[in-house]
């Protein structure tokens, strides 16, 4: 028997994460597995480990300092580093006393919900929205989210006003709101966010006295010609604005997923305070850091290894947006991140959440390509699919074209009137045992207990417990 909050905890793995390991699990092999998994729905940047390996493998030897207790949010020189290297991604000067350093951008974002709020204290967040947010944000803290739905018919770009308009609600539904919380650059939608809209975004949370989290994981992985701009930055206009928090890890820019370490940045000395003793339940381990400390302290090698990265991912953008264009896939563009949201709204069998769910269940299992629905970001409307292209090109080329031979089929399915879910070709059949995504499965195998296809097909099988969220 554990306690209502564990429980509560348990039950909420991450539908990313969930398909993640289920497909990752069972990958296709055209001799091995022809019959597993595209994994199209895991945010990683695989296309940068060339540049990485003889970096990592040539990292000087392990010392005594390495294998020992090192100050739990983060040594000072790696907090020096990532200062000079974020002062430069947000063009204004950022302090080591204002970073507390932590195992992974979840951890961070954990931590900021937990120092600002109290057990039902409020988060407004623009949706569709980071999926694990309802996890890092509420998860331990307790906090309440409250959605900001932003419009289809604008590419469900940041709306300062719909966030406005959450916040009045909220107020009126008698819930106290601590902060707006959002990906920036954006997260499932790769926009990048201007300006002039931070700014607007900025007057409407100090209007509403609330702080602002702004997760700019992504900030170095822009690929588009709208430039990053930071919220911490001098264009904003909240550069030193008590409320103004930032997040920011090494997992995407740097392609580092698996090393698990984040930041959290503010300028109010009372949440580092509250960050830097959280962080004693979440630290990174000390040879991870003097790595990562070494590894920014070459400052020519990391500027070459963000141009390239950059100039991959446009790459991989262009090609998978060709590829989809030809294939008559509609999406919205973005400049940056990793995925595509991509319009499938019309191969829906109804307009509905379920629908989508049975067109999900359908790929994954009909085409063997995972992507993920739009209602795991919280999307104000159904048909909406979070498409990742920064893996090999064969990987992305077969999975479109999976994916494409897969909706065409259903299509010709239904315009034939085969209304049948039971002819077993398409998405309005769920196979068995196949639950909506983030569903909690009691007794499934832990990741990396390896299963076959014929185990029970869901998404949300087999990674309880598993807390990482691609
Ligand atoms: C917006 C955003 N924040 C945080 C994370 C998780 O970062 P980390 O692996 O450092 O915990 C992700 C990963 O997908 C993300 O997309």
């Amino acid at each position: 028997m554990v306690s209502r909050s564990a429980a509560r905890l348990a039950a909420q793995a991450p539908a990313i994460a969930v398909a993640h390991f289920r497909a990752e699990e069972y990958p296709y092999h055209p001799r091995q597995r022809p019959d597993g998994y595209f994994n199209l729905g895991t945010a990683e940047n695989r296309l940068v480990w060339d540049l990485l390996e003889p970096r990592l493998a040539g990292r000087p030897p392990l010392t005594a300092a390495d294998t020992r207790y090192a100050p739990l949010h983060g040594t000072p020189a790696l907090r020096e580093a990532i200062a000079g290297f974020l002062s430069g991604v947000c063009r204004r000067q950022v302090r080591a006393d204002e970073l507390v350093v932590v195992s992974g951008a979840t951890g961070a974002l954990d931590i900021a919900a937990s120092a600002l709020c109290d057990p039902g204290d409020a988060i407004v967040l623009p949706a569709p929205y980071y999926g694990a947010f309802d996890v890092d944000l509420a998860g331990r803290s307790g906090a309440r989210l409250v959605r900001a739905p932003l419009a289809a018919g604008d590419g469900f770009r940041l709306d300062p006003e719909a966030v406005d308009q959450a916040l009045t609600r909220a107020r009126w539904d008698g819930f106290p709101v601590r902060a707006v919380a959002l990906a920036s650059p954006g997260n499932p939608v790769g926009h990048v966010h201007p300006a002039r809209t931070l700014k607007d975004l900025g007057e409407v949370a100090a209007r509403h006295g609330v702080g602002i989290i702004a997760d700019e994981i992504y900030a170095g992985s822009v690929f588009g010609p709208e430039p990053f701009v930071s919220l911490l930055g001098p264009e904003a206009g909240l550069a030193r604005a008590p409320g103004a928090h930032m997040v920011w890890g090494f997992a995407k820019d740097f392609g580092l997923p698996g090393f698990k370490v984040g930041v959290l940045y503010s300028p109010d000395p009372e949440v580092c305070a509250a960050a830097r003793a959280l962080a004693y339940f979440a630290p990174c381990s000390t040879e991870t850091q003097a790595l990562l400390t070494g590894l920014l302290a070459d400052t020519a090698w990391v500027d070459r290894f963000t141009a390239e990265s950059r100039r991959r991912l446009a790459v991989a953008y262009e090609r998978a947006t060709r590829l989809l264009d030809a294939l008559g896939i509609g999406y919205v563009p973005v400049g940056a991140g990793f995925s595509l949201w991509v319009d499938l709204r019309r191969w829906l069998p109804a307009p509905t959440f379920p629908a989508e769910h049975e067109l999900w269940a359908g790929i994954f299992e009909g085409a063997r390509v995972n992507i993920l629905p739009g209602k795991v970001f919280a999307c104000p409307e159904p048909g909406w699919f979070r498409l990742c292209f920064t893996t090999d090109w064969d990987t992305v080329r077969e999975g479109v074209v999976r994916l494409d031979r897969f909706l065409r089929a259903e299509a010709a399915r239904r315009s034939a009137g085969d209304g049948d879910p039971a002819g077993g070709r398409g998405p309005a059949r769920r196979p068995p045992g196949v639950p909506e995504p983030g569903t909690p499965q009691p007794g499934t195998p832990e990741p990396g207990v390896p299963s076959g296809p014929s185990a029970p097909s869901s998404p949300s099988g087999p990674a309880r417990g598993a807390r990482t969220a691609p």
